[in-house]
C-alpha cells in the first residue's frame, strides 16, 4: 500500500509497503533551442526520420508552430518524445510525432497524442488534422486508436515510392 509521497535527493519517491521506491516521472514541456542536439540524436535513429534538428530549429521561428517534448525524469531531463504542431485559425495541424527509438511500444506515442487532443480542447480548436504515409502502420494504428478517422487520400503523394498520403482528422466535439 502506498502510504506517502516525498522527494529524496531531488528524485520523487513513494513509500511502498515500508520501502522507499523511486518513481519515474514524465512530463510535457515546450522545447527550447538547447534541446536541439538531443532531438537531433533522437531523430537520426528514428524510423521514418523525415525530420532533423534543422527542421525543428526552423519551427522555432514560426509564430504559430508549437514544439513540445516529453521528458522522462524532470531532474535528468531525458527527452523521449516529440510533438510538432501548428495552431492555425481554429485547427491544430499535427506535423510530426515521434518516440525515442529506444522506448517504442511503451505508450509514449499514445501519451503524446492524448496530450495533443487535450491541447486542442484547451485552445478551443474544432479539430486536429494530419497527414501520414499509407505504409506507416505504427502511426496509422496509433492515430486510429486515439479516434482519428480517415477523411481523404492523396494518391502517390510520396513520389519517389508512389506511396499515398492518408489525411486524418479528430474532432473536439
Ligand atoms: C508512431 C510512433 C510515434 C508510435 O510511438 P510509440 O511510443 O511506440 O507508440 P505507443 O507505444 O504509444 O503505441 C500506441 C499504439 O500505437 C500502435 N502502434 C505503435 N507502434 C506500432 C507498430 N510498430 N505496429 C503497429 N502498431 C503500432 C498500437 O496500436 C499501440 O497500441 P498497443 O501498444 O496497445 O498495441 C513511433 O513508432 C515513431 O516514433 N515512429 C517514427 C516517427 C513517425 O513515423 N511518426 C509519424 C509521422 S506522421
Amino acid at each position: 500500500m502506498v502510504s506517502s509521497n516525498c522527494a529524496v535527493s531531488g528524485v520523487r519517491a513513494i513509500f511502498l509497503e515500508g520501502e522507499l521506491v523511486p518513481v519515474a516521472s514524465e512530463s510535457m514541456r515546450r522545447a527550447v533551442p538547447a534541446d536541439l542536439p538531443a532531438l537531433g540524436r533522437m531523430l537520426a535513429t528514428s524510423l521514418h526520420a523525415s525530420w532533423n534538428a534543422d527542421a525543428i530549429a526552423a519551427e522555432f521561428k514560426i509564430e504559430w508552430s508549437i514544439v513540445e517534448v516529453l521528458v522522462h525524469d524532470a531532474e535528468q531531463e531525458e527527452i523521449r518524445g516529440l510533438l510538432v504542431y501548428w495552431h492555425v485559425a481554429d485547427e491544430l495541424q499535427l506535423l510530426y510525432v515521434a518516440t525515442d527509438p529506444h522506448h517504442l511500444r511503451k505508450g509514449i506515442g499514445r501519451k503524446l497524442m492524448q496530450h495533443l487532443c487535450l491541447r486542442a480542447k484547451r485552445l478551443h480548436a474544432t479539430c486536429i488534422t494530419l497527414e501520414v504515409r499509407a505504409d506507416n502502420d505504427a502511426a496509422l494504428q496509433l492515430y486510429r486508436g486515439i479516434g482519428f478517422v480517415e477523411v481523404g487520400r492523396r494518391r502517390g503523394y510520396y513520389q519517389t515510392e508512389g506511396i499515398d498520403a492518408v489525411l486524418m482528422e479528430w474532432r473536439t466535439t
